[in-house]
């Protein structure tokens, strides 16, 4: 077990930041800044309901997950090219860098673009170059994970992991993310078998809004190997003893939940009581360009609600590498420079 030694608290922010982490839960198109949006119409003759930069902006206030959803759809209408899906990517991944992050897993949602008539292929290709552009370019280790959007139907999730076949390699998993409530991932079952089928990873939103009951069904029924947010187990005390027994990794994402009214403030959000309660948890920023703020954004405003100090920071970090779907052997490597990033803060405190 690796000591960590105490960090001053005047020196926990810069601590935070230099950490090396991996990004489990970012949505791709929720890194979309209003500048880019802007930019990516002008570029490709999109009409917006919205007079400039500013007046986008200033719509993001919003009362739960669904009053977001319908403006995070309407922004992804600007992407229709492979240039554009690569732009957006690139984007987040010069903001990750700056974050250190050593490893990034995007989501995307093709069905948001085939349904307005973008190929398959445009979508896949533009992320998958970036993937690549910021290996060679910013260090940074990067895949892809296929979301469906549970609003609509599992017929329809089916069809879209069939038409992304051709692309099979250029991502590693699916996942389930828009309308929580009301779609359950038991509605997903069949597609999620022909996931595993296929040697896909397989993760879910489940408790995001939603009950206790689907993140029991997601790993029931549909086996994921990660659950996405995750916060409503703290309502059912065996789901979070199984959690922790299992050590399942729960993708948490503290500045989507204060925005989206899951918690009143930071200070009331339950990421400390899991971390206490043994659960494998992790900070993500879900969609930074509409939440306030990125990796170390979350990092920082979390740290300082809930008084979390470096241990808490060490163990956050080494469950994001490890709950990645990195390679053992990336994972050895991002692991030491975690130690050794640690070490050198005690050496100079
Ligand atoms: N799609 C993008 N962000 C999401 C979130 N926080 N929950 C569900 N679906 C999403
Ligand atoms: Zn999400």
């Amino acid at each position: 077990m690796f000591k960590v030694h105490a960090v001053s608290h005047s020196r926990l922010p810069e601590l935070l930041r230099a950490m090396p982490k991996a990004e489990l839960h970012i949505h791709i198109e929720g890194s979309l800044e209003p500048e880019l949006i802007f930019a990516l119409a002008q570029r490709n003759g999109v009409q917006l309901p919205y007079a400039d930069v500013a007046a986008l902006r200033s719509a993001y206030a919003f009362s739960n997950l669904q009053s977001f959803l319908d403006l995070y759809y309407a922004g992804a209408s600007v992407l229709l090219h492979e240039q554009d899906f690569y732009d957006m990517a690139w984007a987040y991944f010069e903001k990750a860098a700056n974050d250190h992050v050593v490893r990034a897993e995007l989501f995307f949602d093709p069905q948001t673009h085939t349904a307005r008539g973008v190929p398959m292929g445009a979508v896949i290709q533009g992320l998958h170059r970036a993937c690549c552009d910021a290996q060679t370019q910013l260090g940074i280790s990067a895949d892809l994970i296929l979301c469906f959007l549970r609003h609509l139907s599992e017929d329809e999730a089916l069809a879209t992991l069939e038409e992304a076949m051709p692309w099979r390699e250029h991502f590693i998993g699916v996942g389930l993310d828009s309308s929580e409530v009301g779609h359950p991932p038991e509605k997903f079952t069949r597609v999620f078998a022909r996931a595993r089928e296929l040697g896909l990873h397989v993760v879910a939103h489940a408790g995001e809004e939603g009950p206790p009951a689907y993140i029991w069904s997601a790993l029931d029924v549909l086996k994921v190997e990660r659950i996405d947010h995750g916060v409503q187990a703290i309502h059912d005390a065996a789901l979070m003893k199984r959690l922790a027994e299992e050590q399942m990794p729960l993708t948490v994402c503290p500045l989507s939940n204060l925005k989206l009214c899951v918690f009143k403030s930071l200070a009331d959000h339950n990421l400390g009581q899991m971390l206490d309660a043994g659960l494998r948890v992790t900070i993500n920023s879900d969609d930074p360009a509409y939440f306030g703020g990125y990796l170390n954004e979350n990092f920082l405003q979390t740290f300082a609600a809930l008084h979390l100090n470096a241990q808490q920071a060490y163990k956050l970090a080494a469950n994001s590498i490890e709950a990645s779907f990195a390679n053992e052997a990336q994972k050895y490597q991002w692991m030491h420079q975690l130690k050794q990033c640690f070490q050198g803060f005690a050496e100079s405190d």
